[in-house]
C-alpha cells in the first residue's frame, strides 16, 4: 500500500479525536504531515511543528496525497475541497453543511477527476449510515429514512425531560461536551439535521435535494406546555428528520415529534442518534450510535481513511429521477 501522507485542515473537536485515534492505532501507512489551523499559538495535543496557518504548506507539499478537511467554515471548506479534488487529491470531510450545499458539484469533481471523496463523519457521527446505504441497500428499494440526526438537541431534550434541567443549562452542557456546533442555532434550529437529511436523500434515493427545501422546525420553538404534556403522559419529544417517497412525491422534514414507547426513537437518549430505514425487501432496520463527540466522529473519519486506502468510494444510488428537487411536491403526512 502506498503510504498516505495526510494534510489536515482544522483541529477542533473532530480533528483532535481523529488525531488521537490515529496516534493510538499507530499504523505505519498513515502519517499526518501538516495541520493547518486558524491560530498557531494555541496549546495543542499534537506536536507543535505539525501546525501552520498557511494552507499553501499543504497544497505545496508534493508528498501530501490525502486531505482531511475538518474546519467549521462551510464556504472556506468547499474552496479547499474543490482545490484538492481538481488536483486529483482524495479528500475526507465531515462538513455536513458544505457537503449538503454542494453535493452535486462535488459529485461532478469526483467523476471528472476520478478521485474519491468520503464523508461518513458528516452524518450521524459513529453510525455507519453512508457505508450501509452504499454497501447493503444498493439493491433494495428504500421507501423511507427517518431518525434522530442531531446529538445536541437529543441531549438537550433528554436532560430537560428526564432530569428537569433547564433548556439553557442543557445547551451549555452540550456545548461544553463538544456536541454542539460553534453556532448552536444550527443545532437547535434544526439546520444541522436538515443538512444530514439532504445528504442521506442523495444516498438513499439518488436525488439531489436542496437542504433549504427541508421543512424545518427547531427545538428552540418548543413550548413548555408541550414538554409538560409529554412528561405528564409518559411521552417524549424528539427532533425527528424524515424523508419518504410516495406516489412519486418526496417529503423531507425535520420536525419535533411527540413519541411514545411504541416508536423506535423513544429510548434513544442523550447524544445518541438513530436511523430507521424502511425498505421493500428487508423491512425496517434501525441503526443506533453516538451521533456527536470527539471520538465517535473521529472514528468515522478514521474509518473513511481505512476504507479509502482499500479503494472504497461512493457509487451513489441510481437516481430515481433526473429532475431537481423542486419538481417534487413536498407533502407532510403525520402518522
Ligand atoms: N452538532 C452536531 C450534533 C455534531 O449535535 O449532532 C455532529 O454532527
Amino acid at each position: 500500500m502506498t503510504k498516505i501522507n495526510i494534510g489536515l485542515f482544522g483541529f477542533g473537536c473532530v480533528g483532535q479525536g481523529f488525531h488521537e485515534i490515529l496516534t493510538d492505532k499507530n499504523d505505519p501507512n498513515f502519517h499526518i504531515k501538516k495541520i493547518v489551523v486558524k491560530n498557531e499559538n494555541k496549546p495543542r495535543s499534537a506536536p507543535k511543528e505539525l501546525f501552520s496557518v498557511d494552507a499553501e504548506d499543504i497544497f505545496n507539499d508534493g508528498d501530501i496525497n490525502l486531505i482531511v478537511e475538518l474546519i467549521d467554515d462551510a464556504e472556506k471548506a468547499f474552496e479547499l475541497v474543490k482545490r484538492a479534488l481538481v488536483r486529483e487529491i482524495p479528500v475526507i470531510s465531515a462538513n455536513k453543511k458544505m457537503i449538503a450545499a454542494h453535493l452535486e458539484e462535488l459529485n461532478e469533481f469526483q467523476e471528472k477527476y476520478n478521485v474519491p471523496f468520503l464523508y461518513e463523519g458528516a452524518v450521524c457521527g459513529s453510525v455507519p449510515i453512508l457505508q450501509t446505504l452504499e454497501n447493503y441497500y444498493q439493491n433494495d428499494h428504500i421507501k423511507e429514512i427517518r431518525g434522530i440526526f442531531n446529538g445536541s438537541t437529543n441531549y438537550i431534550l433528554s436532560k430537560v425531560l428526564n432530569e428537569n434541567l433547564s433548556y439553557e443549562s442543557a445547551l451549555k452542557s452540550a456545548q461544553e461536551l463538544g456536541f454542539a456546533e460553534t453556532d448552536p442555532t444550527l443545532d437547535v434550529g434544526g439546520f444541522d439535521p436538515s443538512y444530514k437529511l439532504a445528504i442521506l436523500i442523495k444516498h438513499a434515493f439518488g436525488i439531489s435535494f436542496n437542504p433549504n427545501h427541508v421543512i424545518r422546525f427547531g427545538i428552540d420553538q418548543l413550548s413548555t406546555t408541550l414538554l409538560d404534556y409529554a412528561k405528564a403522559n409518559g411521552l417524549k419529544v424528539k427532533l425527528i428528520a424524515r424523508s419518504a417517497i410516495k406516489n412519486g412525491q418526496l417529503s423531507a422534514m425535520v420536525v419535533p415529534h411527540l413519541v411514545s414507547e411504541a416508536d423506535e426513537e423513544f429510548s434513544i437518549e442523550n447524544e445518541f442518534n438513530s436511523v430507521t430505514i424502511k425498505t421493500e425487501y428487508s423491512g425496517n432496520q434501525l441503526l443506533v450510535g453516538k451521533g456527536a463527540g470527539k471520538l465517535p466522529t473521529g472514528l468515522a473519519v478514521y474509518n473513511d481513511l481505512k476504507n479509502l486506502s482499500k479503494g472504497f468510494r461512493y457509487e451513489y444510488k441510481e437516481s430515481l429521477a433526473s429532475l431537481s428537487d423542486d419538481v417534487f411536491t413536498v407533502f407532510i403526512k403525520y402518522e
